[in-house]
């Protein structure tokens, strides 16, 4: 692995953090994460991240999510339904625990002052700084696009997101981790230029093991292999019935030769708190039919709560918007704040 000794360090970093956090050191810290609005909120993003969110917020960390509209041209040239996209990322937020009253929910294109920081920014980071960021790469080829400037400057714009309200901790995967290390540069040359204005930021990196879709490969809605949040319980069980298995019968766990069914295994086990290997054991013979029945019950079982809450926000789309229009409202002061603490350290008062 590339960059294992900067890995190990961050790592250990987070475990440090994690511990204070446990301890009840929960006020000197400020999460800052979130999601572009692409669609619907799926069971990947539910146990990757959004879990880990609500645990956060419930120990009394100050926790903020970004709804990155802005983001979703990076790579692709049409805002269609992203107004939909936004009402409903914000309904799957809280059906899943996220409380507005405790979290600050907001978009990018509602903070101007946010925005702006981009530009001092900008100043501090350099072409071939960029250029070097995996995810940016990765992006841009799947895409099939040319670079644009947004998508080479993304990595700019999230330490925007992340320092305008002084986040010092992200959670996030393995691979995010080159974002959280491009921030800290920006917070640290800034404050080295200016004087301190932002804080040392941290990744708070993700224990849960990566949950695949159901047939094994990357959960992504655009490979269909995904369960949301938002179907029903029809849907799941249609989904789950028709993803690919294969032909032996005796059902085992081996994620590298059985893909599909290791797949269905690992997320009957995810929901139901239990070993992939104990259902697969207990399933034996019964076969991917039974297997499939088993896995459509206990994602039903464990995501019915959560849907039914959905349902009652899908009933009051007013509540929805007045929820967003009040954290676009608190982000707003905030990124004035520190905009108005930007142009101090920079001399720019006139
Ligand atoms: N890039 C993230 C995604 O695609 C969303 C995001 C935008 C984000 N700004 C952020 C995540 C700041 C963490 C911190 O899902």
């Amino acid at each position: 692995m590339p960059n294992e000794g900067s890995y190990e360090a961050a790592l250990r970093r987070s475990q440090e953090i994690e511990a204070d956090i446990e301890a009840g050191n929960v006020g000197k810290y400020v999460m800052l994460t979130g999601d572009r609005p692409t669609g619907r909120l799926h069971m990947g993003h539910y146990f990757g991240t959004i879990k880990e969110r609500v645990r956060l917020q419930n120990l009394g960390v100050n926790t903020n999510i970004i709804i990155a509209d802005y983001q979703v041209i990076t790579d692709r040239d049409t805002t269609e339904h992203i107004q939909d996209n936004v009402y409903n990322m914000v309904m799957d937020y809280m059906a899943c625990g996220i409380d507005p009253q405790k979290t600050m929910i907001y978009t990018h294109s509602a903070v101007p002052a946010e925005n702006q920081l981009m530009l001092p920014f900008l100043s501090l980071v350099t072409e071939a700084e960029m250029e070097r960021n995996p995810t940016v790469k990765a992006e841009q080829i799947a895409s099939g696009h040319a670079l644009t400037g947004l998508l080479l400057t993304y990595p700019v714009h999230q330490a925007c997101d992340i320092l305008f309200c002084k986040g010092n901790i992200v959670p996030v995967g393995r691979d995010q981790l080159p974002h959280i290390e491009i921030t800290s540069k920006i917070a640290r040359r800034f404050n080295e230029r200016y004087g301190k204005v932002f804080p040392e930021v941290a990744g708070l990196l993700t224990s849960t093991p990566l949950i695949p879709g159901l047939d094994g490969r990357k959960m992504s809605k655009s490979y269909g292999n995904a369960i949301s949040i938002s179907m029903t319980e029809q849907e799941t069980a249609k989904l789950i019935k028709k993803s690919k298995t294969d032909s032996e019968r005796f059902i085992t766990f081996d994620p590298e030769n059985r893909p599909g069914v290791s797949a269905l295994l690992i997320t009957a086990g995810i929901c139901s708190g239990r070993d992939p290997k104990e259902i697969a054991d207990e399933i034996g013979n019964g076969g991917s039919g039974q297997l499939k029945k088993y896995t459509t019950q206990v994602v039903n079982d464990y995501f019915a709560p959560i849907r039914e809450r959905r349902h009652q926000y899908e009933n009051d789309l007013d509540y929805v918007k007045d929820v967003l229009h009040d954290g676009n409202r608190r982000a707003n002061e905030i990124a004035e704040k520190t905009l108005c603490e930007v142009r101090e350290a920079m001399g720019m008062v006139y």
